[in-house]
């Protein structure tokens, strides 16, 4: 349809124009529409009351088969239609006609549909009482090109605090994206309540002050930052991901970025290096060296942690789990002679060996509980582990040489889809840091690089844009780094766009006209076309900005 993002596969009908229009041809949503709901659509069923109900007023009250087709929203399953595709129809006289191969493609077939109802459909209560809410006549089928479809949110540099990830599952719903990469433990800070090691959040999730810009910065805010999710925070994050069809990956970052966890139990750090005992929660930004021992007591400690993760997201939400494995220096392995001695006792190499034999413990682990690991590429360093899905960030060749190797594979280069970095090479970006990557670079991202052979291709899972939060203090800042171009990689991962150069960009900026009407209606504070707003500029704030062009692939 004319204004839909990401856009759909087939459509016909009427577009903008029939909205408004005498309403000969469309669907006119009032107090009388009725909700019938098949078999396995009610979480649709919810959330299309709870959602399109609040913003216009209006009860969708429960349908029955006796009900006046032409003013129902009729909600189905077929399952010969592919899992998360959908087909919408909307005709005189026989309403809205919704049917999904699953309760996810009826689910993301209802985000199609608050689009067309335009942006006051994504408000939380009626600005127009009254209004005509028209539909135009409409025939859509569409499905997604990949299984996973992502942002990663680091919440651990800076805290989100729960509504905040509420909210962004919310908005990662209306762009269909299903996948939320939870990225809950750095140095910088633990965010997640573990009960049998509770100094984990008493001690890893506060710290004094944080350095404020790039590490070379000179400024600190001296407001001690923090805060954690409880348990129940989570398991209510991850059954508010569930009914929104969104599967939660959470992320504990290991051996290396685990300078927290270290500042509280110091005997999880190479103690014949270094006094662990004297480290804190790091308070600014870079690769750590402070990195886990690979001894029995941290492998027992995280099992410990995997524990409850998998009791905190079961396995139909979170079928991977995240086990970090980047940016682990090894110059305290090297000089440690207990990981010596690890290393000889197991017949290791080298230090990348070592770093292989804890991610395999941990592969190992969560395959033996019918989970699937995932890992930074460098988790290829050393030999990857049996089962372990990649996240290739590095670039594209970790992901094509695991994808090679059988493995399966999400495409997130850092030099495309890092949304931490900045937008525009303007002096007024705030805090700019790594590459210029616009609304249009980012656009024409292509996950699947030429030359993967057809069964590597098929182990390319999907993409997901990183959002990393060390210059990102605050949800208002998460915002403008990830909006638009998070618009833009869902178009990207859900539609079946040409190749790079041959994208119809000026289309997509037409129908971003009325998307940034949605997002506005919704309350994000994107990056504007013609740049930050005063209040969204950090003048004088030291970035770290990088030259160079998108690779081409
Ligand atoms: C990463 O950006 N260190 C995965």
């Amino acid at each position: 349809m004319d204004n839909l993002i990401p856009a759909p596969v087939r459509s016909s009908g009427g577009g903008a124009d029939d909205n408004g229009g005498d309403g000969s041809g469309a669907f006119l949503l009032d107090g009388a529409t009725t909700l019938t709901a098949g078999p396995g659509t009610g979480s649709t069923e919810r959330w299309l009351r709870t959602t399109l109900g609040a913003a216009f007023g209006l009860p969708l009250a429960q349908g029955t088969p006796a009900d006046e087709p032409a003013n129902t929203i009729d909600l189905r399953i077929d399952a010969t239609l592919e899992r998360e595709g959908y087909r919408l129809s909307v005709a005189p006289g026989s309403g809205v006609r919704l049917t999904g191969g699953s309760a996810a493609g009826v689910f993301w077939g209802a985000q199609t549909l608050r689009q067309l109802l335009g942006p006051d459909a994504f408000r939380r209560a009626p600005v127009r009482p009254g209004a005509r809410r028209a539909v135009p006549r409409t025939e859509i089928e569409d499905g997604p090109r990949f299984g996973w479809r992502g942002l990663m949110l680091d919440v651990a540099r800076h805290f989100m605090p729960k509504d905040g990830v509420l909210r962004m599952l919310d908005l990662l719903a209306a762009h269909k994206l299903n996948v939320f990469h939870f990225h809950l433990t750095d140095d910088q800070g633990w965010r997640i309540e573990i009960k049998r090691h509770p100094r984990l959040t008493e001690t890893g999730a506060w710290r004094a002050r944080t350095k404020y810009g790039h590490r070379a910065s000179e400024l600190w805010d001296e407001t001690p930052h923090g805060g954690f999710y409880t348990q129940d925070d989570i398991r209510e994050i991850v059954a508010y991901a569930a009914e929104r069809h969104i599967r939660v990956v959470p992320e504990i970052d290991i051996p290396g970025h685990s300078q927290a966890a270290i500042s509280a139990y110091p005997e999880l750090g190479n103690t014949d290096v270094i006094d662990t005992s004297a480290l804190s929660v790091w308070d600014t930004w870079g690769v750590n060296p402070n990195v886990l021992a690979p001894t029995d007591n941290t492998l027992r400690f995280f099992e410990g942690v995997f524990e409850e993760l998998l009791d905190l997201f079961p396995a139909d939400v979170s079928p991977f789990i995240h086990i970090g494995g980047d940016e682990c220096p090894k110059d305290q392995w090297k000089a440690s002679p207990t990981a010596q001695a690890r290393m000889a006792e197991a017949g290791l190499a080298d230090e990348d060996e070592l770093q292989s034999w804890f991610i395999r413990h941990f592969d190992r682990w969560l395959t033996a509980r019918g989970r699937r690991s995932i890992g930074w590429d460098e988790i290829l360093e050393g030999g990857l582990a049996e089962g372990a899905a990649v996240t290739s960030w590095r670039g594209y060749a970790g992901g094509i040489a695991a994808a090679e190797d059988g493995h399966d594979v999400v495409m997130c280069p850092e030099q495309q889809v890092y949304l931490d970095h900045r937008q525009d090479g303007g002096a007024d970006e705030p805090m700019p840091i790594g590459f210029v990557r616009t609304l249009e670079d980012v656009y024409r991202f292509e996950p699947v690089p030429p030359g993967l052979s057809d069964e590597a291709a098929g182990h390319i899972m999907g993409t997901q844009g990183n959002a990393w939060s060390e210059v990102m203090q605050n949800r208002d800042r998460v915002d403008y780094q990830v909006f638009p171009r998070l618009a833009a990689l869902a178009e990207v991962a859900w539609s079946r766009l040409p190749a790079p150069d041959e994208r119809d960009f000026a289309d997509f900026e037409r129908r971003m006209n009325t998307h940034y009407a949605r997002l506005d209606a919704l309350g994000v504070a994107f990056r504007p076309p013609a740049g930050p707003l005063p209040w969204q500029r950090r003048p004088g704030i030291l970035g770290r900005p990088i030259e160079g062009p998108p690779p081409t692939v």
